[in-house]
């Protein structure tokens, strides 16, 4: 067999150079979350530096995690999934390393330059302009990347992952230029070009919709395409996941204002984003039954497939946050649960228990295959790797539970003369404990990831490029 990259071969270079990365940027990411959950039980642990307190690190982290992490996650497997499912080579390879060093280039800059505090202040799009503009370049050669080989497709239809993951590369380019338009004053610094209430509800249309699209919308994508050839079963209802497509899609949008219930924004906007959230439980719900299902007369491989586990129990996860979230967007549980831990339970359910486990059973399947093996170097540790994540995201999310319900109780006690009956330090010595066990669910999460990355190691290890290679040639002969 021939090394030489053949028309008919995949693109699998940019593939594994994503697969792998999204292993080194999880573990950076997921560290780093242990640490300022640390931080967050020993203050010690901020060193006095304004480098490394706790308000700098903080979007450090949800940086790595959401676009390092995730974002990696997702090229990796949309790259790899519209090649097999369109039976066709990227349309341009140069164009695919762009992205992939250009991506690299915007997480390196990330890593400078939050912890130097240069931000602009908007949760999730804290990069600064010359930072915005590279992510923007970077994001539009991407999806010249994607729609461009969906057009050169061989096959007739175009399967309904990649819809998904086209949905998620369109509207984040279209919340990211939106939300990013400012002023640059110097090199570093950028005024929002909007004001008040106004560039509140655009940040917040962007915030959610970043949940919606990044960190749902591309997942669904992975997700329509992992459970299904994982679990050898077709998806349970391909009608489904077209009504499931469209349904979230054209609900999704109207939901920020629940992120602002309270504030300065007109009440009926908050009324709305309160009423669409509710009707977004279906289409989620549709989803993640739909994916459920498609395990029929395939449960009992979830006794030995512990990939399939993953790829399941984030199912079970999508599912509960996404019952949680239409909860907490009611006006009456938001007024106790904002601004308390509760919130940072609902975002790690999501977070860790939905994209970071279908991520990693995503990377698990695909790896092998990449690299031309067989199977992962270790079955034991992937299971090991399973528990540690399972139970790492229960001790997190259950911390926060207690923690934000205490919190949202605390603080409204009023006693019969009107004053308060706890102080805001009361209610903080009180979340100590659940601090600590957060802090252990997170490190239960984050060490599952080292046994992942020694698990690549190996294969990648036990891989040559010959095999490699061949893996490529092929997969363009077999069935998507
Ligand atoms: C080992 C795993 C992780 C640990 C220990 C961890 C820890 C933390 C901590 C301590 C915070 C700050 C909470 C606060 O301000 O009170 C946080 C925030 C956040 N993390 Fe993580 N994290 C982990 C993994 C992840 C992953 C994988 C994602 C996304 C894919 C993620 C997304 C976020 C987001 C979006 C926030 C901001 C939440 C908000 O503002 O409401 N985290 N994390
Ligand atoms: C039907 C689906 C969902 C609905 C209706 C929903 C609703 C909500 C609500 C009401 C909040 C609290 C807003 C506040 O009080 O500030 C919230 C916060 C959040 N949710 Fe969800 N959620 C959903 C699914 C998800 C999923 C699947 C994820 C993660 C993958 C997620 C990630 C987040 C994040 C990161 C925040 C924190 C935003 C911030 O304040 O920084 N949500 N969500």
């Amino acid at each position: 067999m021939s090394t030489a990259i053949s028309p008919t071969a995949y693109n699998y270079k940019v593939v594994r150079q994503f697969a792998i990365m999204t292993v080194v940027w999880g573990i950076l990411g997921m560290g780093l979350g242990v640490f300022i959950a640390s931080q967050l039980v020993w203050p010690e642990l901020n060193f006095g530096l304004p480098w490394t307190s706790f308000g700098r690190l903080r979007p450090l982290h949800t940086n790595l995690v959401i676009f390092a992490f995730g974002g990696c996650a997702l090229f990796a497997t949309s790259y790899y999934v519209v090649q097999r499912t369109c039976q066709t080579r990227l349309i341009s390879d140069s164009l695919a390393a762009f992205t992939f060093w250009g991506w690299q280039a915007v997480i390196v800059g990330a890593i400078i330059t939050l912890p130097l505090g240069y931000t602009t202040t908007k949760e999730y799009a804290e990069l600064e302009w010359p930072l915005a503009i590279l992510l923007a370049i970077v994001w539009v050669s991407y999806g010249l990347v994607f729609f461009g080989t969906i057009t050169k497709r061989k096959t007739k239809h175009i399967y309904v992952g990649n819809w998904f993951y086209g949905a998620f590369i369109v509207v984040t380019a279209m919340l990211h230029i939106v939300n990013h338009a400012s002023l640059p004053v110097s090199f570093f610094k950028s005024y929002s070009a909007y004001a008040g209430a106004t560039d509140a509800m655009i940040q917040w249309w962007y915030g959610h919709n970043a949940v919606g699209f990044f960190l749902t919308t591309g997942f669904l994508g992975m997700m329509y395409y992992f459970v299904p050839k994982q679990a050898e079963r077709p998806i349970y209802s391909y009608r489904l996941s077209i009504v499931h497509f469209w349904a979230l899609i054209t609900l999704y949008i109207w939901a920020g204002p629940h992120h602002l219930h309270y504030t300065a924004l007109p009440d009926w906007a908050q009324s709305l984003g309160m009423a669409m959230s509710i009707i977004l439980l279906a289409p989620s719900w549709g989803g993640m039954i739909n994916g459920m299902m498609t395990l029929s007369g395939a449960w009992h491989k979830l006794r030995t497939d512990p990939i399939l586990r993953f790829l399941v129990v984030s199912l079970a996860f999508y599912g509960m946050s996404t019952f949680e979230g239409p909860m907490m967007a009611i006006k009456t549980v938001n007024s106790l649960s904002h601004y308390t831990d509760w919130t940072i339970g609902h975002v790690h359910a999501g977070a860790l228990g939905w994209v970071a486990m279908i991520s990693i059973g995503a990377i698990y399947h695909m790896i092998p295959k990449l690299f031309g093996r067989a199977q992962m170097h270790s079955i034991g540790l992937i299971n090991a790797h399973f528990w540690l994540a399972t139970i790492g995201t229960v001790l997190y999310i259950a911390s926060m539970w207690v923690n934000g319900i205490t919190q949202g109780l605390m603080w409204r006690a009023i006693n019969d003369d009107g004053t308060l009956t706890y102080s805001f330090v009361e209610a903080l010595q009180a979340s100590h404990p659940g601090f600590i066990v957060r802090a252990l669910g997170g490190a239960f999460f984050a060490s599952g990831m080292l046994f992942m990355a020694y698990n690549v190691w190996r294969t990648v290890r036990a891989s040559n490029p010959v095999e490699a290679e061949a893996a490529a040639q092929i997969a363009v002969v077999g069935a998507h």
